[in-house]
């Protein structure tokens, strides 16, 4: 397994609109694996292959406390929405910065796993919220883009200070 380099706000490749998987093969379960060693060892809740410049549609989550529950979602989409929640989210491609997005509170996810098989998961809470999260970035979105644009700015005037910071 590697750990794989994270791209980071405002890197443009984080706009990157990911393809859908076709082959589900071992470099599949690869980058899978990869992406999993990644996120727990950032550490993270979820990651998204637009992260790691990969434009495939894959994405994992891991919520539990443990971290053991990995989740590998591959070409989701998202059948059903339902209710509102406000979450804090943070992000690996923009370190040390959160912010309270308006997402659904339930959704009802169709995708595929690993080996291509079709699965289709009712989701609620905060998993929600992560799933919700990293299926926006294999759009190209990214969480800020879902604030007003003057929390934006207070936040990315942060992110800023906080690269000088470690820098
Ligand atoms: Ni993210």
């Amino acid at each position: 397994m590697a750990r794989l380099t994270i791209l980071e706000y405002p890197d443009p490749r984080l706009r990157t609109k990911a393809q859908p998987v076709a082959v589900f093969d071992a470099e599949l379960k690869q980058l899978v694996a990869d992406m999993f060693e990644t996120m727990y060892a950032a550490p993270g809740v979820g990651l998204a292959a637009t992260q790691v410049n990969v434009h495939r549609q894959v994405l994992v989550a891991d919520m539990s406390e443990n971290s053991d529950q990995p989740l590998v979602l591959i070409n989701p989409r998202i059948l059903e929405k339902d209710g509102i929640q406000v979450y804090q989210e943070g992000c690996l491609s923009f370190p040390g910065i959160f912010a309270d997005v308006e997402r659904a509170l339930k959704i009802k996810v169709a995708a595929q796993d690993v080996d291509g098989k079709e699965i289709v998961l009712d989701i609620e809470g905060p998993l929600a919220v992560c799933i919700q999260h990293e299926m926006d970035h294999l759009v190209g979105k990214v969480f800020v883009d879902h604030l007003s644009a003057f929390k934006r700015s207070l936040l990315l005037k942060r992110l800023e200070k906080k690269r000088k910071q470690s820098a």
